[in-house]
């Protein structure tokens, strides 16, 4: 693909589509466009031509997709509802389409068949794609390592984080990597028709997380182990996270404990050439916000 290319990013404002824009204005790739519904306080760099609405808005989407040859699109609903109009609206005007999916699709089973919420919805966006004429890219990636942003008040209030499932182990990602591939996706060939399982380079156990965020900021950081009844309470009084989340999450961890141990994956190295950052870099570049 040449440099005249337009891009089109949603979720720019994320973990994820924030490092692939602010990526793709670094390798200087073409026109960054990005879908937000509320660019007043989506801070995005001034480079970016930011376009409003929202992504299952059929209007604010055909006017952001049209004229852009790529996208990066993630999936910020639980439903699969809007799908089909959002795929046909990208098919309309790019060529091809990087999908954000997830971890949690299982290879070999239909969209209904999937166990989980988020491996139903994802593997459904993932069908829709693959049969559309688009080029295009899958990321399934593993855990993110911004989820252990839902400590950052326990540890800013004490030494002490509760929650449940401290022994689940977890292949942590830092969003950095997740973009670096999709940024490869999107700018080069050779990309197309590849489902990239996407890990961290060390399995973590969640209390295993917690040592190592007191490792970088020097202080004794505990895990304390709570019930799933109680870190259930615990969540739904949290009003920064959302209660339908709540049991997913929860059961999500429970079958991550009965699942065989992850497996650390090359993904990110052969794609990129670099090795996926540690979750201690992760931590010492997110450091800011557990003080
Ligand atoms: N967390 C994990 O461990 C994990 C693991 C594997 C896969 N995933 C998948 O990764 C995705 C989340 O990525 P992320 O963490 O980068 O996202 P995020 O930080 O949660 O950001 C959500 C983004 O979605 C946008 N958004 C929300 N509702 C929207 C709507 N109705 N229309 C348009 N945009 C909307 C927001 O944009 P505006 O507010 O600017 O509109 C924001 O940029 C999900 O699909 C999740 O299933 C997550």
């Amino acid at each position: 693909m040449t440099s005249k290319n337009t891009i089109l990013i949603t979720g720019a404002t994320g973990n994820v589509g924030r490092q692939v824009v602010s990526q793709l204005l670094a390798a200087r790739s073409g026109t960054v466009r990005a879908l937000t519904r509320t660019p007043a306080g989506a801070a995005l760099p001034g480079q970016v031509d930011v376009w409003q609405g929202d992504l299952s808005d059929p209007v604010a989407l055909e006017a952001a997709a049209t004229g852009a040859d790529v996208v990066f699109l993630m999936w910020p609903f639980h439903s699969v509802e809007p799908a089909a109009a959002i795929v046909d609206t990208i098919k309309r005007h790019a060529r091809r389409v990087v999908f954000l999916s997830s971890g949690a699709v299982q290879d070999g089973l239909f969209p209904e068949q999937q166990h989980q919420l988020v491996g139903r919805s994802h593997a459904r966006v993932e069908q829709l794609i693959e049969q559309s004429e688009l080029a295009w890219t899958h990321l399934r990636p593993s855990t993110f390592a911004t989820n252990t942003l839902w400590w950052a008040d326990q540890i800013r209030a004490g030494d002490v984080v509760q929650g449940a499932y401290g022994a689940v182990p977890m292949a942590l990602l830092h969003e950095a990597d997740i973009a670096a591939v999709a940024v490869r996706a999107l700018t080069e060939e050779g990309h197309e028709r590849a489902v990239y399982h996407l890990t961290g380079p060390e399995v973590l156990t969640q209390a295993e997380q917690v040592q190592t965020i007191g490792r970088v900021l020097g202080r004794p950081l505990q895990w304390r182990e709570l019930s799933h009844e109680a870190a259930r309470r615990r969540l739904l009084a949290d009003g920064s996270f959302p209660d339908t989340f709540v049991e997913p999450l929860l059961d999500g961890y429970a079958d991550m404990l009965a699942a065989p141990r992850p497996t650390i994956g090359h993904t990110i190295e052969a794609v990129t050439g670099t090795p996926a950052r540690t979750y201690r870099t992760w931590v010492s570049d997110h450091a800011a916000d557990f003080r």
